[in-house]
Parts: structure tokens; sequence; C-alpha cells
């Protein structure tokens, strides 16, 4: 339908994690009209849930370049150095700025110095943390409360639906459905010559994940049926140690943070062996994708569905202080980590790839830029080093938010949406398509995996799609047009993001025959330089799906 309201505004920003909110506020602060809409509240994003902190050169004797060093290690051949170069000496200043805007980080009590804690793949001690273990969380207050003081309007419960361009392909906003009551309810757009997708990962497409249920890859959904280029979807990062609740627990899993290790926990097998030593020079800190596959691998040759973290030499009081989040957590399933070794095993946790931008967050749609874990800038390339995630949200929306008060344009007329013109899916394919990339694509894959995948993705696209067809000639309507009058809600939008994603993943998957980073392919077991040192980069045709 005909949008109901229409909001004017310099910029619109989706989403509301430390991307989003970052860019939001910068904006603000240079003067643009700012809008953020989120799909849920302004802190239901996945920056809260993060434990273990932001990295920067902020110790005694490190330097950006280690930083960069150890960045580069990780993205096994594939990051962009230049976008390294970037995130590593602006990310001292920014994370200064966010302590300016309100964000309490754990001081060392007498001299009042930053604590810093060390994570997979760093060489040294470089994660600033808050609360403990729950830096996220002390990251989206301090910014929550700064946007709710800045003049800038927010409207939560929006699930974007499509971009807007003008007869020039250029942007000129976002179509919404805001969900309850309100000035803005119902079906609406925000008009604004720039977008920020700020949307977050797409952990949801698998059964277990440590993203929260509103991960479902809307950012990068969006950006393809809008023309945008996507890449590197293959590079999902799976996190080594996510609390095992079971070989069938689904939805959001909870997080073990690698600063747990970096504070000397160890990995040890189910004869109680510290499996990690010997296989790499930095054993339970090695980079992320080496753990987990050492862990998959320990776990394949005992026959079990877990390994298990040890850190009982910590001491209660420890864990109290420096983890209380964790050890709630593990307490609330009934093990006691001051006693009890913790059982681990790998979940999804982060999308290395994503909608691909410049170095100033542009995407190839004019106007359209991304940020944060829905953006592909290049500094993860095919493993993302620990805790340079947050660090990328503030150092990209800071850069972002400079490039479009510098090119600031009215948008032309809106004529285009580049609306789902496939079937919109039933909510309930949620879980077949999570069971089905859990089977086929997750930390262990093989052609015949993904195979399989691609075709019960196919097979689950093509009865949608029928099923649309037959309503659509019950009603003599065309399909796309009666699931619009239906305003269906955020779960069937969910669903359908899910599904395109994880078909372009899928796919790239397939493509990428070779093992790199947290592309794990059990029939392609070695890197292939030669062959796939380069980037897998999507663009689907504007109305297709
Ligand atoms: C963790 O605390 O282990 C997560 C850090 C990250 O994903 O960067």
């Amino acid at each position: 339908p005909a949008p109901g309201w229409t909001v004017d505004a310099d910029v619109v920003v989706v989403g509301s994690g430390v991307a989003g909110l970052t860019a939001a506020l910068r904006c603000t602060a240079a003067g643009l009209r700012t809008v953020v809409v989120t799909k849920a509240r302004l802190d239901d994003g996945s920056t809260r849930w993060a434990q273990g902190g932001i990295a920067a050169a902020l110790g005694d004797g490190d330097t950006p370049e280690q930083h960069l060093d150890d960045t580069l290690v990780a993205g096994a051949g594939l990051c962009d150095e230049e976008a390294v170069r970037a995130l590593v000496t602006e990310g001292p200043d920014a994370v200064r700025r966010l302590i300016d805007t309100g964000a309490l980080f754990d001081t060392d009590p007498e001299s009042g110095v930053i604590q810093l804690t060390r994570e997979g793949g760093h060489h040294r001690r470089r994660i600033a943390h808050a609360g403990g273990d729950a830096t996220g969380a002390e990251i989206s207050r301090a910014l929550v409360e700064a946007v709710r003081s800045a003049s800038l309007r927010t409207i939560e419960n929006a699930l974007v639906l499509d971009l807007l361009t003008d007869a020039d392909g250029r942007t000129a906003g976002v179509t919404l459905h805001v969900m309850g009551e309100g000035q803005h309810d119902g079906v609406g757009a925000v008009r604004a010559p720039a977008v920020v997708l700020a949307t977050g990962g797409m952990g949801q497409v698998f059964s277990a994940t440590t993203n929260p249920s509103v991960s479902t890859g809307d950012g990068v959904a969006l950006a393809l049926r809008a023309g945008a280029e996507v890449s590197d979807l293959e590079f999902v990062q799976f996190h080594p140690t996510v609390l095992f609740l079971g070989a069938d627990a689904e939805g959001q899993q909870p997080l073990v943070s690698e600063a747990v290790r970096g504070e000397g926990a160890h990995l040890v097998d189910a004869d109680g062996v510290r499996f990690m030593l010997g296989q790499h020079e930095l054993a339970e800190l090695a980079p992320r994708d080496i753990v987990a596959k050492g862990i998959m691998r320990r776990m394949r040759e005992q026959g079990t569905e877990h390994m298990y973290l040890d850190a009982r030499h910590f001491g209660a009081e420890m864990w109290e202080s420096r983890f209380p989040t964790i050890l709630a957590a593990c307490r609330s399933h009934g093990i006691d980590p001051v006693t009890q070794p913790v059982p681990v095993a790998p979940a999804a946790h982060y999308a290395s790839g994503g909608v691909r931008t410049d170095l100033h967050g542009r995407t190839t749609v004019p106007g359209l830029y991304a940020c944060g874990e829905v953006a592909c800038t290049g500094v993860h390339g095919a493993n993302r080093l620990a805790s340079n995630s947050l660090l990328e949200g503030l150092v990209f929306a800071e850069r972002i938010a400079e490039d479009i008060a510098a090119h600031s344009a009215s948008p032309g007329p809106a004529v285009h949406s580049a609306e789902a013109p496939g079937p919109l899916l039933d909510p309930a394919t949620r879980i077949t398509i999570q069971r089905i990339m859990t089977a086929g694509a997750g930390v262990l894959r093989s052609a015949a995996s993904l195979d399989h995948a691609a075709q019960a993705l196919e097979a689950l696209y093509r009865s949608a799609a029928d099923a649309a067809d037959q309503e659509s000639a019950t009603h003599g309507d065309d399909t796309a047009h009666d699931v619009k009058d239906a305003e269906p809600g955020v779960d069937s939008w969910e669903a359908t993001n899910l599904l395109l994603v994880s078909r372009v993943l899928v796919a790239a998957a397939r493509a990428r025959e070779e093992t790199r980073g947290c592309h794990w392919r059990e029939d392609h077991p070695d890197r292939d330089d030669d062959a796939w040192r380069r980037h897998l980069v999507v663009r689907l045709t504007p109305g297709r799906t």
C-alpha cells in the first residue's frame, strides 16, 4: 500500500547498535536532520550482548601497527589493508570519544588507567571492557542515553521494508512498517537522500547462535533487493566457546567470552587434556577460526558434542568481579564455573561479510551507506579479529557521518521501491531455514552438504512461490499486491530475509572451493591463494529474487 505517513529528513539511520547510534549522533552534531529507525527497541540489537570488549591500541607499548598485523593475520589474506589501517589508527581516539559520550570502561582503581585484556589472535593486552564482561551493555546504555538527550527523532518497532530511489537511481529513503500504537503506526516512509544501514548481522540464519532474535539479515536482504553489491557472505564466524546446552538447543545461546581464555582459562577435552597446546603458538588464544576448528576436530575424535572450558583456578572472587554476566548465565543453567569445567561448543557468531562499502561506508548504490556488522568494509577479511567489531562500528560510523555532511543533497521524488517481488514467507519457515543451514552450511562444510542445503532452500522458495501463485489465481490479483495489502508482520519479513541471505550465503560457500579463515571445506582442506585470494561479490538485478 502507499505509505500512510511520511517523515522528511537529511539522513535515516536503520538500526540502533554501536554503529547506528554513533552515526546518528555524529550526523546530528553536524547539523543534519537525523531519524533513527529500529526494528524493536533502541537497545535490542547485538551490541548490548557483546561481552569481551573493544580492541584498540591504548596500552603502553602497543601501536596501531601491531594491531594492524594481528588483524591481517586473522583475516587470512582477504583484509583490505587500507581499511584496517583506518580502523586501527583512528580506533584509539574513537574509543576516547565514546568515553566522552558517557561510556564507563573498567579502570585500575589506583591509577585510573583503562584495564585491558587479551582475546584470540591478539599478541598483547588490547581489549577495553566494561562491567567486567558487559561491555556492549554499557556502550549501548551510554549511546541510548546520548541519543535520548540529543535532538533527533527515533522510531522504534519499525521494520525496514525497502529502499526508495529516485529517477536517477539515487537513494531517496526507506519504507517502514511500524508496529503498535502511535503517531507512525502502519506502513510509512522516511524520505532522505542518505540512508545508513546499521542493521547488524544474520546469526539467526543458523539454529544455534550468540545473536539475538532480531539478527535476521534484514540490511543485507534490503541491499540485495536494491541492487547493491554484497561480498564475503561465506565467511561466517563461529565463536569457539558458546555454553553447550544440548545438541538440539536452538535460538540465542549464552556466550562465554574469549576474555575468559584471555585471563587464563584452558580448553580441555573429555579426558581433561589441553588439546590446543601444540596446535598454535598462541594455544587457546589462537585466532578464532583455529580454535573453533581445534574444538570440532577433538569433538570428532572423541565422539563428543562439546569440549570444556576450565577456569576453576580463577576462584569465586575473580569469577564474580571479572565475569559476572557469564557466571550468572552458567549458574542459571545449573553449571558452576567456580567448581566445574564449563561445557562449550562453537556456534554462529558474526558475519564477516556483508554489504560492500568503500572507506567512507558508501555502498554501490548512491546515497546508501552500510556500517557495522551489516557492512563489508574489508577490515575482517576471511575471519574477524576478536573485539574489532565494536571498533569498526565506531570508526566507520564517524567516517560515514563526515561523508554525508560533506555531500548533503536533496532527494528527487521517490519513484521506485525495491520491494520483495517474490513471495513473503510463512513465519514457520524460519526454523526450517535454520535447520537446513546448520546441517549444510555450518562450521564444517562440503560440496555434498552445501548442495543439499541449496536444493532444500530452493524447494522452500519454490513452494512459497507456488502457494503465492495459487493465492493470486484465486483472488485474480498479483501476488505482491495481495501480500502488501495484507500488511504482513515482522515474522514473515524476517523469514523472507533469512531465506534470501541464506541462498546467497550457500551459493558463495559452494563456489569457494578452499578452506580459508572461517570458511572450512572438508573436501577442500587447504588454502588456495592462487585461485582464491579474492572476494566473491554478489549483485542481484533489482526486482529479482
Ligand atoms: C567475546 O567476548 O568473546 C566476543 C568478542 C567478539 O566477538 O569480538
